[in-house]
């Protein structure tokens, strides 16, 4: 009966590691900062990765960088540099480091680490005034971050 309760308990645990992928706490940086193997395994949609940038709710990377490319996008700040050309002076492995967590290759960047789920300084639980309990969600997932490294890896001068 008790080994019946803990089994349900798993099962409705959240997951937070992608169906096929690799989880946030088990990627591979380099000395660098890049990360070689795709976080999903499956190739990066370029298109959606320019929605993702764009989209306030989701990468909202133009809250801090300008992109010629999502001309249409209004209000683009200039906290960091300009991504034109980003896909010539970084390699696709060097730019998933970048998203992933910026701060392996920008040591202090206030670039938020978009797949990355421990090691947070105290974040709070929602309303409540307490610390999250980690693993947090990742800002975004796997297959998101392919699909923003194929668009940047797009960005050429
Ligand atoms: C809060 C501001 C902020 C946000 C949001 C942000 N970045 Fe950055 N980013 C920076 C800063 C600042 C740098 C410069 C490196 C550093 O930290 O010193 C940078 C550097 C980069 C670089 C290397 C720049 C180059 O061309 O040489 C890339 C690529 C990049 N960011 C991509 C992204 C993507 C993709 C997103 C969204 C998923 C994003 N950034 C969101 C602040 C931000």
């Amino acid at each position: 009966m008790m080994k019946w309760i803990v089994t349900a308990a798993l099962i409705g645990a959240p997951v937070l590691v992608a169906a096929d992928g690799v989880a946030p706490a088990d990627v591979t940086f380099d000395d660098y900062g890049a990360v070689e193997t795709s976080l999903s395994g499956t190739p990066g949609d370029a298109a959606n990765g320019a929605a993702i940038m764009g989209d306030k709710k989701q990468g909202n990377c133009v809250a801090c960088h300008q992109i010629s490319a999502l001309q249409d996008v209004p209000f683009q700040g200039e906290v960091g540099p300009m991504l034109d050309g980003a896909g010539d002076r970084w390699t696709e492995a060097e730019l998933r480091g970048i998203v992933a967590n910026s701060k392996k290759t920008f040591e202090g960047s206030m670039m938020p680490s978009y797949f990355k789920s421990t090691g947070y300084i105290r974040p709070g639980d929602a309303y409540t005034g307490d610390a999250a309990s980690e693993p947090l969600a990742p800002l975004l997932e796997a297959q998101q971050i392919e699909d923003v490294v194929a668009f940047l890896a797009t960005l050429k001068e």
